[in-house]
C-alpha cells in the first residue's frame, strides 16, 4: 500500500516510521517531510501543502491512505476535501477538529456534555475581560481563540501579566489564526495536580485507546522557563492509575465521543485530551487536540508493538466493527523523549546548523527529526525543535539514561535541551 503522511514534524518522523513497519506498506510520501525522512530509503517527501493540491496528487498516484499529523491542516478542511472526493483519509473534518481549533467551542462543547474541565468564560470585548480578571483574581489563565502553535496560552501568576496577555492576544497581529475573524479570549480557573496525555483512535462512538504519556511543556529543568510544544516526554504515565484511565474513559472519552455523535458532528481521527489529575485523583480536562500530541507521539510509537496501518485502516472502514475488534499490544517497558532543539527557541529559533553524530535507525533507541533538512550530504537544523532522541528502557531511570546517552553523542550549534525529562515518574 502506499501512504500519503501529512505533515513534516517529529509526530509524523515516528507515525512514518511505525507505519513502515507494516509489512502491507510499500511507500510512505511525507508531505512536507524533514531531513529524517528525505534520508529514509522508503520515503520520499513531496513539497505540497495546500488541500487540494494534495488531493490531487494523492489521486493521481493512487494513495490508499492518508494520515494527517498536524492540526493545521484538518483545522483547513484536508479530510472533508479527501473525502467529498471519495478518497480514504484518516483524522476529524473540519467540524470536528474545532475541539483543538477553538477554545470557545472546546469549553462550550464540554460544559453542554458533562465533561469536567475548569471554569471558564470567553470574551471578545477587552474592557470586560480585563474586568473579569480583576474580579477573579490571580493565579488565572488567558487562552487565545484560535490556533496559535503551542503559544495561545498564558498561566499568569499575578493579574499584571492576565492583563498584558489579554490585550497581546486581542491585539490584531498577535500571530492567532482566529476563529471567523474574531478575537476572542478564554480565562479560566487555574487548575493544580499532574498532566497527562491521554489519546485515542477515535470511530464514531468507538475508542482504542494508546498508551498514556506525560509531556514536558516548559523549556528548562523543573519547568522553569516559558511554555514550548513540548520538550521531551515519556510513556506510560504512572500518574494514570487503572482506575484513573477506566474514570477518563467513563467522563471524558465515551461522553466526548457521544456528545460529537449526538452534535451531528462525528469524531474520527487521533483524539488527546491534555488532563489535569488532582491529588485526589479528579480529573478535568485542559484542552483538546485533534491529533497527537508532538513530542509524547515518539515515545508511544516505540512502545506499540501492533501494526498501526492495521489500527488506521480499521478505523477509516465503513464497517464500524473492524475497530471495536482490535487490541493493541504494548512493550512492557517504558520509552522517553528528549527534545534538542535550537538556539533561541521557542522565540526566534536560530536555522542552518549541521548536526553531527546522527546515528542508523534502532528498534531500541530512534532520533526522530523535526527541524531538519537533508542538503548536499547534511542534515541541517531549519525549526525550533530539531530532534527528539527516544529510547526504551526497563524503567523510566533506564529509559531516561538511554536516550540522554545517545543525545550527548549528538551536537549543532546552540542546541538546547532538558536534562531531566522523566523527574515526576522518577520521583514518584
Ligand atoms: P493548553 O494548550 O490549553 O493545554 O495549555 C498549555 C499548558 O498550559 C497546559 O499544558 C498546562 O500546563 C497549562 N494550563 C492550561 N490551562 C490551565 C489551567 N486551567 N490551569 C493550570 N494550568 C493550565
Ligand atoms: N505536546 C503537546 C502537544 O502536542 O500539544
Amino acid at each position: 500500500m502506499k501512504i500519503l503522511m501529512v505533515g513534516g514534524g517529529g509526530r509524523e518522523h515516528a507515525l512514518a516510521w511505525k507505519l513502515n513497519q507494516s509489512p502491507q506498506v510499500q511507500r510512505i510520501y511525507v508531505a512536507l517531510g524533514n531531513g529524517g525522512t528525505a534520508k529514509h530509503k522508503d520515503f520520499d517527501n513531496i513539497a505540497l501543502t495546500d488541500k487540494v493540491a494534495l488531493r490531487e496528487w494523492a489521486q493521481a498516484h493512487a494513495i490508499d491512505l492518508t494520515v494527517v499529523g498536524p492540526e493545521a491542516p484538518l483545522a483547513a478542511g484536508v479530510v472533508d476535501e479527501f473525502r467529498n472526493h471519495g478518497l480514504r483519509i484518516f483524522g476529524p473534518t473540519q467540524a470536528a477538529a474545532q475541539l483543538e481549533s477553538s477554545k470557545a467551542f472546546s469549553k462550550a462543547f464540554m460544559l453542554r456534555h458533562g465533561i469536567p474541565t475548569a471554569e471558564y468564560q470567553s470574551f471578545e470585548d477587552a474592557a470586560l475581560a480585563h474586568a473579569y480578571v480583576d474580579a477573579q483574581g490571580a493565579p488565572i489563565v488567558v487562552k487565545a481563540d484560535g490556533l496559535a502553535a503551542g503559544k495561545g496560552v498564558v498561566v499568569a501568576m499575578d493579574i499584571q501579566e492576565a492583563h498584558a496577555a489579554i490585550d497581546h492576544m486581542l491585539a490584531k497581529d498577535a500571530g492567532v489564526q482566529h476563529n471567523h475573524g474574531v478575537a476572542r479570549v478564554v480565562i479560566e480557573e487555574f487548575l493544580e495536580g499532574e498532566e497527562a496525555s491521554f489519546m485515542v483512535v477515535a470511530q464514531g462512538l468507538t475508542a482504542v485507546t494508546l498508551a498514556t504519556s506525560q509531556d514536558h511543556k516548559r523549556l528548562l529543568d523543573a519547568d522553569m522557563g516559558p511554555n514550548t510544544g513540548g520538550m521531551g516526554a515519556y510513556s506510560p504515565a504512572p500518574v494514570v492509575t487503572p482506575e484513573i484511565h477506566a474514570k477518563v474513559m467513563r467522563e471524558v472519552i465515551h461522553p466526548t465521543l457521544k456528545g460529537m455523535q449526538q452534535d451531528g458532528i462525528p469524531y474520527t481521527g487521533f483524539l488527546y485530551a491534555g488532563l489535569m489529575i488532582d491529588s485526589a485523583g479528579k480529573v478535568k480536562v485542559l484542552e483538546f487536540n485533534c491529533r497527537m500530541g508532538d513530542p509524547e507521539t515518539q515515545p508511544i510509537m516505540m512502545r506499540l508493538k501492533s501494526d498501526l496501518l492495521e489500527l488506521l485502516w480499521a478505523a477509516t472502514d465503513a464497517d464500524t466493527q473492524q475497530l471495536e475488534n482490535i487490541e493493541l499490544q504494548w512493550d512492557r517497558r517504558c520509552a522517553l523523549g528528549v527534545v534538542m532543539a535550537a538556539a533561541n527557541y521557542p522565540s526566534t529559533p536560530e536555522v542552518g546548523q549541521e548536526i553531527h553524530g546522527l546515528p542508523s535507525d534502532s528498534e531500541e533507541a530512534m532520533v526522530f527529526h523535526a527541524g531538519t533538512v537533508f542538503q548536499d550530504g547534511k542534515v541541517l537544523t531549519s525549526g525550533g525543535r530539531v530532534l527528539c532522541v527516544t529510547a526504551l528502557g526497563d524503567t523510566v531511570k533506564q529509559a531516561q539514561h538511554h536516550a540522554y546517552a545517545l543525545a550527548d553523542k549528538l551536537h549543532f550549534k546552540g542546541m538546547q535541551m532538558r536534562r531531566d525529562i522523566g523527574f515526576r515518574a522518577i520521583r514518584r
